[in-house]
């Protein structure tokens, strides 16, 4: 008898570069062979998540933000996806109109639905969100918020430039429109550090950092982090949710706040990047070789993600059959926007496969 107890079963011999999710064989389970759990774990938590670990955390991020972060503009979540469900909870009634980018995450599309929500799209370029397109949008709909994934965004991989990410925390301060920032690719970097998490630019603009350990060290911790204002950490905090159960993840974060304070963490990390940023450069040397004349990418400088359009504008939806047949696959452009001009990409994930596998991937795409 085989116990189902992961959420994919990767699809026998296919290359399915649509799966956006950390390779098994790189998830550490060696870092936890060793632990205990400490009977004070075991109480419903404190609602705002462990003091202990939002410390080690708040010291983690410190080390690599310019300005500071503290326990208490901290609060503990299980996972990105659970922190961008509260704070639809939270943040917005069903009927609420939200601002997404376009594209986007397309599974914040459907959480937002399942919240009655109603997205509208925000044109982006390579330095992220059009301001001025954002600014006309949140005056015509009022929205109860503007999702936002600033730091290679997925799918397209973009990164918000310094300059645009201070237009847009100045616009969330004079409109007093909340901005939450899905940053859960912040530290998978594989070039230079990107800039600094949205929430840790001005303390007083509404805007809210997610975070999570799914893409750092693995998702079935499912844990994860907010950082931001502490009246709008409040306003969570106080949710039924949280008054019922107690603060999330107690015995996970126990788990992982010794990682953090003795760099094993650290050293997990240095290891993932490294391998990433060789996948990333196997792949993009695998379009190169082969697709170079037929697909548009820029090459992104960190995350899971490239997104490439074919240059004839094929539907990548209706050719997706045609590239199961060829033993390989990849998420379609409209998954992620309604936009026509989206029809034609794809969104490439260089995380799950290794080397050899995203190279014959690429070959398999070119014969399609
Ligand atoms: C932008 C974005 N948000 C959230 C998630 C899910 O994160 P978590 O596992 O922390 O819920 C993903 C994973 O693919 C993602 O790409």
């Amino acid at each position: 008898m085989t116990w189902q107890t992961t959420q994919l079963t990767p699809p026998g011999d296919r290359i399915d570069l649509g799966i956006g999710q950390p390779d098994p064989v790189l998830l550490p389970a060696d870092l936890f062979k060793q632990t205990s759990v400490d009977a004070s774990v075991l109480a419903y938590g404190a609602e705002a998540g462990d003091e202990r670990f939002r410390y080690a955390l708040a010291n983690w991020l410190n080390q690599r933000q310019s300005q500071p972060a503290s326990p208490d503009n901290l609060m503990v979540t299980t996972g990105s996806s659970n922190a961008l469900d509260m704070i639809c909870t939270r943040f917005s009634q069903p009927g609420d109109t939200v601002l997404v980018e376009d594209p986007t995450y397309f599974i914040a599309r459907k959480q937002l639905a399942e919240h009655g929500l109603t997205a509208v799209a925000v044109p982006m370029d390579d330095d992220g969100v059009d301001i001025l397109e954002l600014a006309a949008l949140i005056e015509q709909h009022r929205p109860a918020f503007f999702y936002t994934v600033p730091t290679f965004h997925n799918p397209t991989g973009i990164t918000q430039s310094a300059e645009r990410r201070a237009q847009l925390v100045a616009l969330a301060r004079d409109t007093a429109c909340p901005v939450v920032a899905d940053e859960v690719y912040q530290y998978l970097y594989y070039a230079k550090p990107p800039p600094d998490p949205l929430a840790s630019l001005d303390e007083r603009a509404p805007v809210l950092s997610i975070g999570s350990f799914s893409k750092l060290l693995a998702p079935g911790l499912r844990l994860g982090w907010i950082q931001g204002q502490p009246e709008m950490l409040t306003r969570l905090i106080g949710s039924a949710l949280l008054s019922s159960g107690g603060g999330l993840a107690p015995v996970t974060s126990s788990l992982v706040r010794p990682l953090l304070e003795d760099g094993r963490f650290d050293q997990h990390l240095t290891r993932l990047t490294g391998i990433y940023r060789k996948r990333l450069a196997t792949l993009l040397r695998g379009l190169e070789d082969n697709l170079g004349d037929r697909l548009a990418w820029k090459a992104p400088e960190g995350g899971y993600f490239v997104w490439a359009h074919w240059r004839n504008g094929a539907n990548t939806d209706a050719m997706l059959p045609r590239a199961h047949k060829a033993g390989v696959g990849y998420q379609p452009g409209s998954k992620f926007s309604d936009s026509p001009d989206q029809a034609s990409a794809m969104r490439l994930c260089f995380a799950f496969y290794d080397e050899a596998q995203l190279t014959e991937a690429c070959v398999r795409l070119s014969q399609l």
